[in-house]
């Protein structure tokens, strides 16, 4: 069933947690997500993967409520189709989020860093689908556990916040598959039509892309963030902070923020003096302010296959012609040996 032509959302029809069943779930055309991120997403780039069929996310991590209730507005005004809000759930703002979200009739929350116990029922009681992003098989179940309509299965090529257990997308996606019976949505190094279809021939039901949607002209990024993640090569990112929160991040010019960290991390410092490097606004600094020395600079390992900034729409475009294409290649002589 795999290796015919059809569109993707029903080569799996017979399977009730994949791509079909997760693109009914989310109201989309294509199993694609992008992903919600801090200070990179905005109504802009959330209308753009709409339209060209996938699921686009405003990363409410990043925004004041306010800002969230404009972006939310500006989305409705710009398209009638589905899309996301991600609330990571430590962020002190997220009883506010949650309210405005239902208020303002947002079909899908993906919700992250924290334990989808309390707000899963809340939202899914108003009408809302949930979706949860673990790093693990066994958080994975305690979502589901907790209502969960689907799962981000996040690996350690992620940019952003990260699982401590490090565990690759090649492994994790299969361990969550087996683990749970709800659509997985793989993330982390995945870019283009080869890594969509590896993701589901690894059981994913759908994708998730984060790193891939920053180098794109619609997202609000800093121009100069666009330009260093487009230079970025093998081993340019690396997993900081894991004693306190782990993130994956690009080094710094200059000997700045990553290497800091890196110095501090190697004689020991403690999470407190850790936390204090890190300080307030590190984050906004770099991605939003371009600050390439002393800013954080959040993206996964996958920036260093990037080397465009196309419109979102053609990338959503582009990953399923890539994936197609693949399909037909996979049926043919090559990948016969016997
Ligand atoms: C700049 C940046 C910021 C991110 N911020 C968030 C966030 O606020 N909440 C979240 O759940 N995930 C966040 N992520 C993770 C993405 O949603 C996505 O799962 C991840 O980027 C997928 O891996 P990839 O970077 O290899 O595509 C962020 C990723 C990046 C690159």
């Amino acid at each position: 069933m795999l290796f015919c032509f059809m569109p993707i959302s029903t080569a799996f029809s017979d399977h009730s947690a994949g791509p079909a069943a997760l693109c009914q779930l989310l109201g989309t055309r294509h199993p694609i997500v992008q992903g919600g991120m801090v200070w990179c997403t905005n109504a802009d780039l959330v209308i753009a993967v709409g339209q060209a069929g996938g699921l686009g996310t405003l990363g409410a991590g990043s925004m004041y409520p306010a800002e969230l209730r404009e972006e939310i507005a500006a989305v409705k005004a710009g398209f009638d189709g589905t899309f996301a809000v991600n609330v990571p759930l430590l962020y002190p703002a997220v009883e506010e989020h949650m309210q405005t979200i239902v208020e303002m009739g947002v079909p899908v929350v993906i919700t992250s860093a924290g334990s989808p116990k309390k707000w899963t029922k809340f939202l899914k009681d108003r009408g809302v689908v949930v979706v949860h992003v673990v790093s693990s098989a066994a958080f994975a179940v305690k979502s589901v556990a907790a209502g969960v309509d689907a799962v981000v299965a996040e690996g350690f090529e992620a940019g952003g916040h990260n699982g401590r257990e490090e565990t690759t997308t090649l492994c994790l996606v299969p361990e969550v598959v087996a683990a749970v019976n709800v659509p997985v949505i793989a993330a982390g190094g995945i870019s283009c039509g080869r890594t969509m279809m590896a993701a589901l021939a690894l059981g994913a039901a759908g994708v998730q892309m984060g790193s891939r949607f920053v180098a794109t002209a619609e997202c609000p990024a800093h121009e100069d963030f666009k330009a260093h993640i487009l230079a970025a090569a093998a081993g340019s990112t690396k997993l900081r902070l894991k004693g306190v929160t782990p993130v994956r991040m690009l080094d710094n010019t200059e000997g700045g923020f990553s290497a800091q960290v890196a110095e501090a991390e190697a004689r020991s410092a403690s999470p407190e003096a850790l936390r204090e490097l890190l300080g307030r606004g590190r984050a906004k600094r770099g991605m939003r302010g371009g600050d390439l020395v002393e800013g954080e600079l959040e993206i996964g390992q996958v920036s260093a296959r990037l080397d465009n900034l196309p419109q979102a729409g053609d990338v959503v475009r582009d990953v399923v012609a890539g994936f197609e294409a693949l399909r037909t290649q996979l049926s043919g002589p090559s990948f016969h040996w016997s």
